[in-house]
């Protein structure tokens, strides 16, 4: 059961907006520039998953073995190119609900984080307009350890000044729903209820304000 929400702490890609469809975009380029094909069902697999680890998935994929200088270097190639692409993005980008249920929870005082791995978030939270809903921004350049580690929610925790047990998390992730328990924490999964089984509440996205407020 979902405990009183003082704080909510919410995952950016797939959560807030859809970025999966950028980074698909740049590491097929990636791909394609090194000879072999990179589909959308391969990139199922990088969702949540770091930078660093997904070229490896990539490479993986494509049988390439290479250094870790050369690995460095195509990842900031990928990183160009998927910055150029979210640079373009706007305030018609953020998922149906998304903002309006930000707006909601804070007008009832109810704290807000990012706890994202990715280390473009603040970049993307400007160009979708919602950046001064976040009371705290937690990104992949302020934590070390990927989901299912507690780390960047007990982090988001910490920097909003909320114990854990106070605070609900939304991701449409496994791993993330992991790492929110681990946390001590109450978790509403945003997606397939399959995959998202052992979160508290499972629904198709933000546009179904999922909670009772203190408020209320
Ligand atoms: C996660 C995405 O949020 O961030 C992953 O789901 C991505 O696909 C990761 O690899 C890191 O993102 P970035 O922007 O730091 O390369
Ligand atoms: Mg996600």
């Amino acid at each position: 059961m979902i405990r009183e929400m003082h704080a909510a702490i919410f995952d950016l890609d797939g959560v807030i907006v859809d970025t999966a469809k950028y980074h698909y975009l740049a590491w097929k380029r990636l791909a394609n520039e090194m000879g072999f094909d990179f589909t959308e069902t391969d990139n199922e697999r990088l969702k949540g998953v770091s930078r660093t680890r997904s070229l490896e998935i990539l490479l993986e994929i494509g049988g390439s073995t290479i250094d870790d200088a050369a690995k460095a270097k195509l990842a900031d190639q990928k990183n160009s190119w998927y910055v150029d692409y979210i640079s373009h993005m706007d305030v018609s980008e953020p998922l149906p609900g998304a903002a309006e249920y930000l707006q909601c929870i804070r007008a009832k005082n109810v704290k807000i984080a990012l706890g994202s791995a990715s280390k473009n978030a603040p970049l993307i939270l400007e160009r979708i307009g919602i950046s001064s809903l976040f009371d705290a921004i937690v990104d992949g350049n302020k934590v070390s350890k990927a989901k299912p580690d507690p780390e960047v929610f007990l982090r988001a925790a910490e920097e909003l000044n909320i114990a854990p047990t106070e605070c609900v998390v939304f991701e449409d992730a496994e791993a993330g729903i992991e790492a929110a328990h681990r946390a001590g924490m109450s978790a509403v999964g945003i997606g397939n209820a399959n995959v998202l089984k052992d979160a508290e509440i499972i629904i198709p996205g933000l546009f179904a304000f999922p909670i009772t407020l203190p408020s209320e």
